[in-house]
């Protein structure tokens, strides 16, 4: 496995690929990685020629009072085990190189990033599309794979490939769970085990949610409670939202009669750690 950290290298080596009539998969991430990102990268692997993981943990799209700065940044073992899942490349670039002196070019999807996280973490998702189209820019990968456990973040990526043109295929891979049920995360590792042995129930309300849908309840107001009460079980989960908004426009449905997305966040009482988690309703992402 190469670890590649010039962006001008990356661009050749991608350029030396496809010239050769290699298929280019990419995954973008910000490290510290876990098992969700290897099954992003096992599907990059069963669909592409040659593999690109990008690591940077991107200033961009943390907020003035986020966890920037403690985000756990273990790159040699990320390394190690992106090589034992077969990565070819590890992309990781400097902050310098990827935002040098006098940088001032942002790509701002507008509207599907007003809700859901958007409206707690204000230009979060300016920073993703800012350099994730860096990126995709940088690596020019024909799939680029993302996981449903951000879903907004999905959305809005796919939004901005199709509103800007790109020729990537974006794919959504499902969410990768802890066998309690918690949703892997990078941020995992903040959690005390207290917060751990609870965080379990907000996956557990999701699929109460998505069991009571499939008995036959589209209310939303009705799904939303069955949530929101199996995650107040605990008084260690102080919850910032339980939403249910449509695909599209990511905007509250008072009821499901298409593809729908129940969408949490939370925040842990002791270690302030921030967790999201959703399901899919009536159809896919
Ligand atoms: P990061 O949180 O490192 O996640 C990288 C990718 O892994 C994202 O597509 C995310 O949805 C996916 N992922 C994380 N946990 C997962 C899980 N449990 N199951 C499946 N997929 C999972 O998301 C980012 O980084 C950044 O915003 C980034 C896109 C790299 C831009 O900086």
């Amino acid at each position: 496995m190469k670890i590649v950290r010039s962006p001008a290298e990356m661009k050749n080596l991608s350029m030396m690929m496809q010239r050769s009539g290699s298929s280019v998969g990419f995954i973008p991430t910000m490290g510290a990685l876990h098992s969700g990102h290897m099954s992003l990268l096992d599907r990059i692997n069963d669909s592409c020629d040659f593999s690109v993981m990008s690591i940077f943990v991107n200033p961009v799209q943390f907020g003035p009072k986020e966890d920037f700065q403690k985000y756990p940044r273990p790159f040699d073992a990320d390394c190690e085990l992106a090589e034992k899942a077969g990565c070819d490349v590890i992309f990781a670039p400097s902050k310098e190189d990827m935002y040098p002196e006098n940088y001032c070019t942002y790509v701002n999807v507008e509207n599907i990033t007003d809700g859901l996280c958007g409206a707690s973490r204000p230009g979060h998702f300016r920073g993703v599309t800012t350099v994730v189209l860096k990126l995709f820019n940088i690596v020019m990968p024909q799939i680029a794979c993302f996981g449903q456990k951000d879903a907004q973040q999905v959305l809005v990526i796919k939004r901005m490939v199709h509103d800007l043109n790109l020729s990537i295929t974006i794919d959504v891979a499902p969410i990768f769970r802890e066998e309690s049920g918690l949703a892997m995360s990078s941020r995992n590792v903040y959690l005390s085990d207290a917060e751990r042995a609870a965080a379990p129930l907000i996956y557990k309300g999701l699929n109460d949610g998505a069991i009571y849908y499939n008995n036959g309840v589209v209310e939303s107001n009705a799904l939303i409670n069955v949530v929101t009460t199996a995650i107040g079980q605990s008084p260690l989960l102080e919850i910032e939202y339980v939403e249910l908004v449509d695909t599209k426009k990511i905007k509250p449905v008072t009821s499901v009669t298409s593809a729908a997305l129940i969408a949490v966040a939370c925040r842990t009482k002791e270690s302030r750690t921030r967790l999201i988690d959703n399901i899919v309703i009536g159809g896919t992402l």
